[in-house]
This record gives C-alpha cells, sequence and structure tokens, in this order.
C-alpha cells in the first residue's frame, strides 16, 4: 500500500460505521470516517457521540489522534485504498432492502481520486448485490476497483466485544488479492476467517440473521402453547438449552424481535427467494408469529382490564433491546400504537432513549423516571429488560398505580417477587 493511502475509509458513521471505524482505530489503523450527516460529522469533531453504545465515547476518545471525520468523500479516496461502505440499507414498503445509499456512495466514484481502491461492503446487501456491483464496475472501468463483501454481525449494546472478539470473519471476494489485504486487517483478532464468494458471504448474513429470528419466533410459539397449558417456557427453555444441538442463546420468550436488523433482514430474504422463485415459507411464518406476539399484551391487559378504553398502560422500556437508545422497529412503538388505538393513554420510561421517542412514539406520555411512567396507571408493561428495571420500587409503585398489575415482556422478572409486592404477575408462557 502507498504511504499516501495508509488509513482505512469508513463510509456512513451509523451504528455500524462508528463502531467498525473506532474498533479499527483501536486496533492501530488510522481511519477517515465519512458521512454525508455534515451535523453528524461536526459533533463527533467536537467529541460528541450521536449514538447510545457502551464503551464507544471511551473507545473514541482513546483513538482519537487515529480517527478523522470529514463530510467529503474525496477526503476518502484520496487518503485510503480500503473504503467501508456501512450506509444503511433500510426496507421499501415491499420488503426488499433499499440499496439507494449503496448506489449513491456507487454513482459517486468516478469523481474519485485515482489509484488502487478496495471497496469493502459493510452494509447487508441482497444476495447478488456483489456481483452486480463487481459487473459495473468492470463494464464502467471506473479506476482500478475491487470489491469486497464483509457482512458485520455486531449486536448493539455490545458491538465493541462483538467487533473486537467476534464469532466468525466473512469474507467474500472474487479478486484473492483485494480479500487477502481485508483479511488482514482482522488477522491480530485471531478468529476463523471465512473466504468464500461474494454471493456465498452475502448469504451468510442474512441465513445467520433469519435463523436466529427463526429461534425467537419458535420459542414464542412454545411460550404461546406454555401459556395455555400452565407449562413455564422459562424452565422449557432451559431444559432445551442445555441440549448442545439446540444451544441455550436466543430462546427468551417475550413481545417479539425489533431492531434494525431482524426484521428487515428476514423480511428481505424472505423477498429475495421470492424474487428468485422460491416461496420460503417457514420465514413467512417467522414474520407472522413476530407481528402477532407484539400484540399478544394487549390481550393480557384486557384480560385482567376489560376494555382498555381510558384505561392508562405504563410501557418501561422503549428501545428494541437495552444497552441502545434504537427504536427502529421496536416492539414498543407497535405496542404503543394498538394501546393508543384501543382508547387506552400510554406513559412509558427509558433509561436511554426518551429523546428519540419524541419522534418514534407518537401521543404517548414521556416520562423521566419509573415512578412518574407508573403513576396512576392500571397496569406497567415491562417492554425491554434494561438492568435497572431488575430493582423495579415495587412498594412505591404499588402506591402509585390505580391497579397493580404488571406484565412482564420479557420474562425479566421475579414473579415471587413481584406477586409477594401484592402485584398480580403475568409474563409470557410462564
Ligand atoms: N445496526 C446493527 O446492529 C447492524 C448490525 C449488522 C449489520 N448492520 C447493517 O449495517 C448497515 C448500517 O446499519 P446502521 O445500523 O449502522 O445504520 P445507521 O442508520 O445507524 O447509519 C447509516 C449511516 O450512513 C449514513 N449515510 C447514508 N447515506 C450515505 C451516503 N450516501 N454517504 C455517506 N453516508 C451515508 C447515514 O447518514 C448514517 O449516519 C445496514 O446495512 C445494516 O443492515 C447493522
Amino acid at each position: 500500500m502507498g504511504s499516501e493511502k495508509e488509513k482505512i475509509g469508513m463510509i456512513g458513521i451509523g451504528y455500524v460505521g462508528l463502531v467498525t471505524a473506532t474498533c479499527l482505530a483501536e486496533l492501530g489503523n488510522r481511519v477517515v470516517c465519512m458521512d454525508i450527516d455534515a451535523v453528524k460529522i461536526e459533533s463527533l469533531k467536537n467529541g460528541e457521540i450521536p449514538i447510545f453504545e457502551p464503551g464507544l465515547a471511551e473507545l473514541i476518545e482513546k483513538n482519537r489522534e487515529r480517527l478523522d471525520f470529514t463530510a467529503a468523500l474525496e477526503d476518502v479516496f484520496k487518503q485510503c485504498e480500503i473504503v467501508f461502505i456501512a450506509v444503511d440499507t433500510p426496507p421499501t414498503f415491499t420488503g426488499d432492502a433499499d440499496l439507494s445509499r449503496v448506489f449513491a456512495v456507487m454513482s459517486s466514484l468516478p469523481g474519485m481520486p485515482d489509484g488502487h481502491h478496495i471497496l469493502v461492503m459493510k452494509s447487508t446487501v441482497p444476495v447478488g448485490t456483489g456481483g452486480k456491483i463487481s459487473g459495473e464496475l468492470n463494464r464502467q472501468k471506473i479506476g482500478s476497483i475491487d470489491y469486497v463483501s464483509n457482512p458485520e454481525f455486531l449486536r448493539e449494546g455490545s458491538a465493541i466485544g462483538d467487533f473486537l472478539n467476534p464469532d466468525r470473519i466473512v469474507i467474500g471476494s472474487q479478486a484473492p488479492e483485494a480479500g487477502e489485504k481485508v483479511a488482514r486487517l482482522y488477522r491480530k483478532l485471531d478468529k476463523p476467517i471465512l473466504m468464500t464468494g461474494l454471493a456465498t458471504a452475502e448469504m451468510i448474513k442474512y441465513a445467520s440473521n433469519a435463523f436466529l429470528a427463526t429461534k425467537i419466533s419458535f420459542i414464542n410459539e412454545i411460550a404461546n402453547v406454555c401459556d395455555e397449558i400452565g407449562a413455564d417456557v422459562s424452565v422449557v427453555a432451559e431444559g432445551m438449552g442445555y441440549d448442545q444441538r439446540i444451544g441455550d442463546s436466543f430462546l427468551n420468550a417475550g413481545i417479539g424481535f425489533g431492531g434494525s436488523c431482524f426484521p428487515k433482514d428476514v423480511t428481505a430474504l424472505k423477498q429475495i427467494a421470492g424474487n428468485s422463485g422460491y416461496h420460503f415459507q417457514l420465514l413467512t411464518a417467522v414474520i407472522e408469529v413476530n407481528e402477532l406476539q407484539k400484540r399478544r399484551v394487549v390481550n393480557k391487559l384486557k384480560k385482567h382490564l376489560g376494555t382498555l378504553t381510558d384505561k392508562t398502560i405504563a410501557l418501561l422500556g422503549l428501545a428494541f433491546k437495552p444497552n441502545t437508545n434504537d427504536l427502529r422497529e421496536a416492539s414498543s412503538i407497535v405496542l404503543a400504537s394498538r394501546l393508543l388505538g384501543d382508547g387506552a393513554y400510554v406513559k412509558a420510561y427509558d433509561p436511554v432513549a426518551i429523546p428519540d421517542a419524541a419522534r418514534a412514539v407518537r401521543g404517548v406520555l414521556l416520562c423521566d423516571d419509573v415512578l412518574s411512567a407508573v403513576d396512576g396507571s392500571d397496569a406497567a408493561v415491562l417492554v425491554t429488560e434494561w438492568d435497572e428495571f431488575a430493582e423495579l420500587p415495587l412498594a412505591e409503585m404499588k402506591q402509585r398505580m390505580r391497579h397493580p398489575l404488571i406484565i412482564d415482556g420479557r420474562n425479566f422478572l421475579d414473579p415471587d417477587k413481584i406477586r409477594a409486592a401484592g402485584f398480580t404477575y403475568e409474563g409470557i408462557g410462564r
């Protein structure tokens, strides 16, 4: 690599881009971070971190000398041979992945400084995208550019640990030398690196997320049966998890999966299959079960309260999972709108997502703490299993609530403790 291109580029500084750039800096690289959101870039330059991710602010501070922030794409291509793309690929109304941001980056390439570049796709893109982009790059003869697929498996809330201690690294490439250069960035981690073709790398990402989502919908259906027959899904899951062929992860029953990845990736894989002429029946069921699961709490509330009109329901947690402020596709949003649709008043508290919630969930009274949220409420629903909810101020809650009912949407609380405090407790399948 020439000395003038010794840095690594990162285009799209969101959850994935910022964590990846910071971790690559932690591994000793100098990284140029570019985003079209100039306000975000300015705040990053001023040391403000736009997302909540445990440990990220400290790691950015530690590696500040190795991280540059810019809103100009040419700054990246001038200084970097290896350029990661981590822009968002949200779902379109059909469920296909929207690649407009990826294509926006691609269409700016002809104006970029010359030299050899390796474009590394971190964004989750439909199977076949890499092949098409590589073909187009060859056809248009835009400089000397190799394309590598390097899907990301980090989870928000534990993203730094996931990046620095991954189960595996997947690198798909038609150009072995380019693939090897990207692999070299990860060698220090001493983890399995799987070198594959482009389509296979892309498929590994979708298949992994779809499988995990399937596990969640599966245990949620088991929970629903447990509700009917009086078995306890938590113990069922524990018993299943001891079986090494099954494993104990992703067997927590609850009110469904959300977030920026599972819902969109499962739907996108269903669409990818459908577009190629194959009807992926299992995924259709996984999606449907998940949608119904988000609404099950409404029936549980009605069972205890009758009509929800003019009742006040407190939601504890709004983020799609703990340790993130991300509300994309969060179960809380569907639940809140269902409750509002049934005529209930909805109050909510989340330890970190309240500022973002003002935009995402309309009509909900956002509160500063648990007690303000449950004040005058007919029921509290635990939606996100934040650590601080493990020690709820039960005595004060009981005094403040109109009706002592707690629905535990994540099977996170201790039922005996809640009941001993004078509440009616209901979990999901326990
Ligand atoms: N969030 C996750 O947990 C996660 C995990 C694995 C994979 N992924 C995948 O990684 C990709 C990024 O996800 P994310 O959650 O980080 O998204 P995000 O929305 O948090 O961030 C995307 C960033 O890209 C920027 N951007 C958009 N168009 C741009 C352009 N033309 N040029 C420069 N910047 C541009 C946006 O301003 C934003 O800052 C997606 O494809 C997602 O599916 C996400």
